[in-house]
């Protein structure tokens, strides 16, 4: 056998076989229009952009320490206190080149095979991918449309052995715009009390909020602050996708250091010039952009919720955060692999499967393009829908 076993676990994430898929289409010349992609459409703030370039004039070219720069984990300390109320110190901070990159090494310091992850579906392609290449159990809990999609106590309660190692919380949530309030993720808390669970926190979308009041699931109780590594990055919130940088903080200084042990071993420092930018969209410099951004999303969604109410057989779920709509599509078809895929070769409209996210009977479409692309987009879609033959 050529490949690892380990390798063979997991599967090729789905977001972007369907994005490859699309500009296939278009280099066909095909009229295409992409919901598919999970990163917005803005460009980066010109002082996060002015202090890249000054880094990269003052010649920081060198390795970095390995978990980054003392100066940016301040500037991460920083945030945390004044964003979320956390108190984390320099040492309980990694930076590494996306968040994707922050949770797969937590994946990998943290699952010893056999260990159960617990997985509030729908849910995002990479966590149960990580869990299988690490010789985790992904245990999916299939959350209910009537609870927005977020997992109760009781859910939790169920799911929860002396094998869990790891609870996912994800809020804002990709694909469902759930968002978790402190009282929910208390009560959830309150299960996990006396468990051994460590509760990963995917804060990654958590700038990008409508209405609702972000909670930051280690500031909910002291328990769940010492049991849970919040994970956050500048990818959704900053627009700098392609930067690649994302960090962790863990309570437990242990995890931090495994982390390091790691990426010492594997990738090394991310980007020097990136983590010197980087200060620059945490420090508050940036907030002004990322509100504007923030808005610019809002409207956006309230636009595509809109076009969607006029749509027989297509039902979205309100998202309160993140810049997706998941889309319900079961009063017309069950299997979302076929919908997705006759949607994109009949109309040249790129959306998501749900199955790719645990949840069969859904697409998820990204709201992150222009107003005229939702207005077009949404436009196909509807005839589609009008039309449709299983
Ligand atoms: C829920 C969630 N977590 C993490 C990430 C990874 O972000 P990054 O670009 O920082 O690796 C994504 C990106 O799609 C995401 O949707």
């Amino acid at each position: 056998m050529i490949l690892s076993e380990r390798i063979s676990l997991m599967e090729e994430s789905l977001t972007l076989a369907i994005a490859q898929k699309a500009r296939e289409l278009k280099a066909a010349g095909r009229e295409s229009i992409s919901f598919s992609a999970g990163e917005p459409d803005f460009d980066v703030p010109q002082v996060v952009k002015d202090a890249a370039i000054a880094a990269i004039n003052g010649a920081f070219n060198k390795y970095t320490a390995v978990g980054g720069i003392d100066e940016l984990k301040e500037a991460i300390a920083g945030k945390l206190k004044r964003d979320n109320g956390l108190d984390y110190s320099p040492k309980n901070i990694v930076i590494s080149s996306g968040a994707k990159h922050s949770l797969f090494q937590l994946f990998a310091v943290l699952i010893n095979r056999g260990d159960e992850v617990i997985i509030p579906a729908p849910a995002w392609v990479s966590y149960p991918e990580m869990t299988r290449y690490h010789g985790g159990k992904a245990v999916i809990v299939q959350t209910q449309a009537q609870n927005d999609f977020k997992m109760t106590p009781l859910e939790l309660q169920a799911a929860l052995t002396d094998k869990t190692k790891i609870v996912v919380i994800g809020s804002p949530s990709n694909p469902t715009g759930s968002v978790y309030s402190r009282e929910e993720i208390a009560a959830l808390g309150a299960v996990l009390k006396g468990s051994g669970a460590f509760v990963i926190s995917d804060e990654i979308y958590e700038k990008l909020i409508y209405g609702v009041k972000f909670a930051s699931t280690a500031s909910v109780s002291d328990d769940l602050f010492s049991r849970t590594i919040t994970v956050n990055g500048l990818s959704k919130s900053v627009a700098m996708t392609g930067w690649r940088l994302g960090y962790l903080a863990a309570a437990n200084a242990e995890i931090a250091k495994a982390v390091v042990k790691l990426q010492s071993q594997s990738t090394t420092n991310a980007c020097s010039i990136v983590q010197k930018a980087a200060i620059a969209a945490l420090d508050g410099r940036a907030d002004g952009d990322i509100e504007v951004m923030r808005q610019k999303f809002e409207k956006r969604r309230d636009l595509a919720l809109e076009l969607f109410n006029e749509i027989d057989g297509l039902k979205p779920i309100v998202p309160r955060g993140a810049f997706y709509l998941f889309v319900s599509h079961e009063a017309i078809e069950k299997d979302s692999m076929k919908f997705c895929l006759k949607l994109l070769e009949e109309t040249g409209v790129a959306t998501v499967p749900g199955v790719g996210f645990s949840r069969e009977g859904y697409f998820r479409m990204s709201f992150a393009v222009s107003e005229a692309e939702i207005e077009k987009g949404i436009g196909k879609i509807s005839a589609f829908a009008r039309g449709y033959r299983r």
